[in-house]
């Protein structure tokens, strides 16, 4: 195998990239214990004890927030056996407890209790026992992040000031809350979810409304620097009023699908607020978490029609969602076909196009997601 930062290039991509259980392994190394990882909205977590348990890559997590507000992302492993201390997927608790042994962790992972501890001839020492806290973790407009790495660059530079802008203009205020979720799985490679998302050059072909109503043409796919791109674009599909078709257009609001390398995708039409999480379990098979997302100032009306439309459009069994799904698992079968000359898979589409002038059918921002995992498989 060649070295992993040259299985892939500016224009191509190797299959192996996308079937190889060492690329893998190597990535759940290289970028997942490196970069900064979405780990979920401060809108799931209300209130101090408010929590959640995921995945961050590997790793299995609780996302908290401590007694005095914080957020913590702390390991979900006990410091005695090694079992989850957590199998809840979210909820609210003052501690979390072993069900093995039965000790007893902090919101803050500090270790408050070792069961009958006498039994222990040489004492444990219960300041070295905390649940082991992830050394980053930092918000940009409630989205929270974290890293494995100390050394991580800030969040802000991490996300840079053309992602930061496009964040800025979806949540432009503060009131945001969790309106739905779907969780949901594929038998396919993680990346595969990223790439389609500022994959602009599929929606035509692959979900036919879109072709059919003409309303996916007038935008442009962007490389927003460190692995992030979008697709953005006027009025995709059309709004259940002819009324607000006509708004939408006139005041020119944007829709966006959106990528944060690695692990996060943002998808914006018309209404609809979606956030994605992207959860590896194995090189060929993949969850994702999807929050739908609105405001608490919005009306009853509003906010009906943002949760239908996770249901309706991008939602496993949406429209638009359930033909990804069908992609990622044909993609990963096709990658199977293995003979020497057909190896390299292209994403040259729009190619040294001049800045400024990239369609919104190129792989501008596919390309721009692989230098920046070239560089962290170096
Ligand atoms: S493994 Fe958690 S208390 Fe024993
Ligand atoms: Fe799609």
């Amino acid at each position: 195998m060649n070295a992993f930062d040259q299985l892939t290039t500016e224009s191509t991509i190797h299959r192996s990239v996308y079937t190889s259980p060492t690329v893998y392994a190597a990535e759940l190394e290289q970028i997942w214990k490196r970069t900064w990882l979405l780990a979920g909205h401060e809108a799931e977590l209300p209130a101090p004890g408010s929590f959640k348990t995921t995945l961050l890559g590997d790793q299995p997590v609780i996302v908290v927030r401590d007694q005095s507000g914080g957020l913590r992302v702390l390991l979900n492993s006990c410091r005695h056996r090694g079992a989850l201390v957590c199998r809840d997927k979210a909820g609210t608790k003052a501690r979390f407890q072993c069900l093995y042994h039965a000790w007893s962790y902090g919101l803050d992972g500090t270790l408050l209790g070792i069961t009958d501890a006498a039994g222990y001839v040489t004492p444990l020492s219960k300041a070295d026992l905390g649940l082991w806290a992830l050394p980053r973790v930092e918000t940009y407009r409630g989205i929270i992040f974290a890293s494995f790495d100390p050394e991580a660059r800030p969040l802000l530079e991490h996300l840079g000031p053309a992602a930061r802008a496009h964040l800025d203009d979806v949540f432009s205020t503060d009131d945001i809350e969790v309106i739905g979720l779907a969780e949901y799985e594929y038998r396919g490679n993680w990346k595969l979810h990223p790439e389609n998302t500022i994959d602009g050059y599929h929606p035509r072909f692959l979900h036919r409304i879109v072709g059919q109503t003409g309303s996916f043409s007038v935008g442009q796919a962007l490389d927003l620097e460190r692995g992030h791109g979008v697709l953005a674009w006027k009025n995709a599909l059309k709004s259940p009023s002819a009324e607000e078709n006509t708004a939408v257009a006139t005041n020119g609001r944007i829709n966006r699908a959106m990528v944060v390398f690695p692990n996060m995708a943002l998808v914006n039409i018309n209404d609809f607020i979606n956030l994605r999480m992207v959860i590896p379990l194995a090189h060929d098979r993949t969850q994702i978490s999807a929050l739908a997302l609105g405001f608490r100032s919005d009306s009853p009306e509003l906010r009906r029609r943002r949760a239908t439309q996770l249901a309706a459009f991008q939602g496993p069994a949406g429209i638009a969602g359930a033909d990804d799904v069908e992609l990622f698992e044909a993609a990963q079968e096709g990658f199977a076909a293995n003979a020497p000359a057909i190896g390299w898979l292209d994403i040259s589409r729009g190619l040294g196009r001049a800045p400024g002038t990239e369609d919104l059918e190129d792989e501008t921002a596919v390309r721009g997601y692989y230098r920046e995992w070239r560089r962290l498989m170096q």
